[in-house]
C-alpha cells in the first residue's frame, strides 16, 4: 500500500478520518506517520492509540530550514510517498514543496479559489454567500494555489455562525479528504 505522512497542528479530526478509511482492507493507502509541529496537538495521542508512529517538533527558536529539514528526514525515515496535510497550520517553503512536487495534498475548508487563508467560514458569512464547502488540492509554494482534486459543498443557513457551519464543512471534509486522497495515490 501507499505510504502516506499526515502533517497536523491540533485537533487531527481530519488525520483520523484518514486512519479510519486506510482500515478498509481495499483503501490503497496507509498512514505510516504523524508529525506535528505542535507537540501537545491532541491528534497525536489518538494516532499513538491507533498504533501509528508519531513525530513531534516545536519550529520555536530553529530556523525554517533547520525545521522543515527535520520534518523531510522522519517523513524519509519513515518511508512517506505522499505528504496529506492536515489542519497543518504552518506555510511549507518553496524548496520543501520542491522536494515533494506533486506529492503533498491539503484539505482547505473553502470552496478554492475563494477564500484562502483562515477565517474562511466567517467570511463566507459576511459575504452572504449561499454556500460554503471544502477543497482538496495539491500543495505548491503559493498558498491554497495549487490544482483542485475534489470539492464537497454545504449550503450556509440564515442562523449560521462560523462555528455551526465549520461544523457542517467538517463532516464533509472527512468524507471527502479519504476518497480523494485514496484516488491521488492510484492515479
Ligand atoms: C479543518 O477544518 C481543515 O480544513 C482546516 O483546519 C481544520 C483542521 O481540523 N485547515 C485549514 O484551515 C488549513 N489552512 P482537524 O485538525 O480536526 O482536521
Amino acid at each position: 500500500r501507499h505510504r502516506v505522512g499526515v502533517l497536523i497542528s491540533g485537533r487531527g479530526s481530519n488525520m483520523a478520518a484518514l486512519v479510519a478509511a486506510a482500515k478498509a482492507a481495499d483503501c490503497p493507502y496507509e498512514v505510516v506517520l504523524v508529525a506535528s509541529d505542535k507537540p501537545d496537538a491532541a491528534g497525536l495521542t489518538h494516532a499513538a492509540e491507533q498504533g501509528i508512529a508519531t513525530f513531534s517538533l516545536s519550529p520555536k527558536g530553529m530556523a525554517k530550514a533547520e525545521y522543515e529539514a527535520a520534518i523531510d528526514g522522519a517523513l524519509r525515515e519513515a518511508g512517506v510517498e505522499t505528504i496529506a496535510l492536515a489542519g497543518y497550520m504552518r506555510l511549507l517553503s518553496g524548496d520543501f514543496v520542491a522536494k515533494w512536487r506533486d506529492r503533498i495534498v491539503n484539505i482547505h475548508p473553502s470552496l478554492l479559489p475563494a477564500y484562502k487563508g483562515l477565517d474562511t467560514h466567517a467570511r463566507a458569512i459576511a459575504a452572504g454567500d449561499r454556500e460554503a464547502g471544502c477543497s482538496v488540492h495539491v500543495v505548491t509554494e503559493e498558498l491554497d494555489a495549487g490544482s483542485v482534486l475534489a470539492q464537497a459543498r454545504v449550503p450556509i443557513l440564515p442562523d449560521d455562525t462560523p462555528d455551526s457551519l465549520a461544523a457542517r464543512v467538517l463532516v464533509e471534509e472527512h468524507r471527502l479528504y479519504p476518497q480523494t486522497l485514496a484516488e491521488y495515490v492510484t492515479r
